[in-house]
């Protein structure tokens, strides 16, 4: 029970790696508020963390809304006490050529995957502060380090969000708040259905691992990252990708 006691927010937990870190914090003893657009599948995600004698409570909201990320901290503090952790994980992706964006698709993948993480930090934090201590982690992606193909804004909010937790950890230098980044690769959820079921790609096989990730593999990082064992991290990024990132063999190489 390496999160006896806590008390933890994760937003998009309705699907994918979010609905794992819920579940896997849960089965750790810590207290889950489910946060998600889909108020539905959040409610799904409550009902799978108390089938196993879990607590969690549902909140539909909107991440790039100021007054739903006040909301939603209100809501963990009045059900459950406290927050010690915050995990930034809701996000979204616009897949079309830099030509095709609108301004619009531009400004959608800012808002969902950078502005919801400072949002959601800047209506946490005050609750850290009066309790003395407090645990952010955003979710990037390994699309924060690498070009990839017909995704220009997905990149750029990305790579904001590893910009973000090197600022924030600064910001809260002094304060017993640790903000990291976890950086997930090619994981088998929803967000990626197409391209885990097709014939067509590869993505698995591209890793030094050689199979696609499971939302759990970024769960139990997370854990470690809640946990009290990494208090001396701060401002840094593990990457949960199979080694995509750092590691290319060569056709032939010898
Ligand atoms: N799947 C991957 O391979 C991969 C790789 C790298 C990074 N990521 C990142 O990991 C995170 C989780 O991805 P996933 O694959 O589990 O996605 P997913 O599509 O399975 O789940 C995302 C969840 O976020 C919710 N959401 C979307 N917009 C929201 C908003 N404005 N407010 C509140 N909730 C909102 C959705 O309803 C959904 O439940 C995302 O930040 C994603 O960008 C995913």
């Amino acid at each position: 029970m390496r999160l006896a006691g806590k008390v933890a927010i994760v937003t998009g937990s309705g699907s994918g790696m979010g609905r794992a870190i819920a579940i896997e914090f849960a089965k750790n003893g810590a207290a889950i508020l489910v946060a998600d657009l889909n108020l539905d599948a959040a409610h799904e995600t409550v009902q799978q963390i108390e089938a196993k004698s879990g607590r969690a409570i549902a909140l539909g909201m909107d991440v790039t809304s100021r007054a739903d990320t006040i909301k939603m901290c209100d809501k963990a503090v009045r059900q459950f006490g406290r927050i010690d952790i915050l995990v930034n994980n809701a996000g979204s992706r616009c897949v079309k050529h830099f030509l095709d964006h609108t301004e619009a698709d531009w400004h959608r993948m800012i808002d969902i995957n950078l502005t919801g993480h400072f949002l959601c930090a800047q209506a946490a934090v005050p609750h850290f502060l009066k309790f003395g201590k407090g645990k952010i982690i955003n979710l990037a992606s390994i699309a924060a380090h690498t070009g990839r193909p017909d995704r220009v804004a997905y990149c750029a909010a990305k790579a904001g969000v590893i910009g973000l937790t090197k600022a924030l950890a600064m910001d809260l230098r002094g304060r017993n708040i640790c903000v990291t980044a976890i950086s997930p690769g090619s994981i088998a959820t929803p967000m990626n259905a197409a391209a885990a079921t097709s014939s067509d790609v590869n993505w698995g096989g591209e890793t030094v691992v050689g199979r696609w990730g499971q939302p759990e593999d970024v769960a139990y990082a997370a854990v470690f990252l809640a946990s009290d064992e990494s208090d001396y991290i701060t401002g840094s990024e593990i990457l949960v990708e199979g080694g995509w990132l750092y590691g290319r063999a060569r056709d032939g190489e010898i």
